[in-house]
């Protein structure tokens, strides 16, 4: 396997082709960034931390039946995956209100919620990611019916994972996104999970102290971002 041409550039990961058509390299970076990219930075050691993490929970997920874009690990900052063509959309799970959910609605973060809500929104950094709903993903043509409902089985089939997960760890599993796509080499076949799922893409709470333990350090200035990265990392079992 080759590596070849920058493909994609984004926040905090690049993507390369290889000599492969469907398969891309998903190099991590150093690179930090909040609120659709207006706040940056670089951490030390965040690129092979989150190539790690993300490779670990990645294999649990594949092992609960989840199919994932992830292959395998090719070194300390990058993974192997499949090339896909992704949604628009960003699915987030909120097991606990927290975030633009506690904004939006005024009610207290770390209010729990009886059940897992789900919500969708349109990936748009110039937007600022506006929340949206079925018909708005069907009727404007970001995804179809049947890509809805897999979402939402998908995104229902991570949760009963990754939950458990992060509580063996003693971690609150708060609220997370997830993005999906159909591989290249099979458009037309079921939905898969791509991207990434790192501290950057969820909120993870320590279930005795309420310590926040994800990029909220980073977008509240709440320092020892990566150190508490590595800290979940070494509390689930990922290897670092
Ligand atoms: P929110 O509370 O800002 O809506 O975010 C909910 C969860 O989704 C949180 O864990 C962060 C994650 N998320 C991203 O990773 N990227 C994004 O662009 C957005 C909007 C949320
Ligand atoms: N992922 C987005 C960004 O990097 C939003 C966020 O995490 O705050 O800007």
């Amino acid at each position: 396997m080759e590596k070849r041409q920058e493909l994609y550039r984004g926040k905090a990961k690049t993507v390369y082709a290889t000599d492969d058509p469907h398969r891309l390299i998903m190099h991590y970076r150093d690179d930090v960034s909040a609120f659709d990219g207006v706040k940056l930075a670089k951490l030390d050691l965040k690129g092979e931390t989150n190539n790690k993490i993300n490779a670990f929970v990645m294999g649990k997920l594949a092992d609960a039946g989840v199919a994932t874009h992830f292959l395998r690990v090719l070194n300390e900052r990058e993974s192997l995956v499949k090339a896909m063509k992704m949604l628009p959309i960003e699915c987030v799970v909120r097991n606990v209100c927290a975030g633009s959910m506690a904004k939006r609605y005024g009610i207290e973060e770390g209010t729990r919620l009886r059940e897992p809500i789900f919500e969708f929104f349109l990936k748009s950094d110039a937007l600022h990611d506006p929340l949206c709903n079925d018909d708005h993903i069907r009727v404007l043509g970001w995804a179809s019916a049947g890509e809805i409902a897999q979402m939402r089985a998908l995104t229902h089939k991570v949760n009963a994972a990754l939950a458990p997960l992060f509580a063996g760890a003693g971690i609150d599993l708060v609220d997370y996104k997830l993005e999906f796509g159909h591989p290249t080499a099979d458009p037309a076949g079921p939905l898969v999970l791509g991207d990434e799922f790192t501290p950057d893409g969820c909120r993870l709470w320590d279930s005795r102290t309420g310590e926040k333990l994800d990029k909220d350090r980073f977008r509240r200035d709440l320092g020892q971002v990566i150190e508490r990265y590595r800290e979940v990392a070494r509390r689930i079992g990922a290897p670092l």
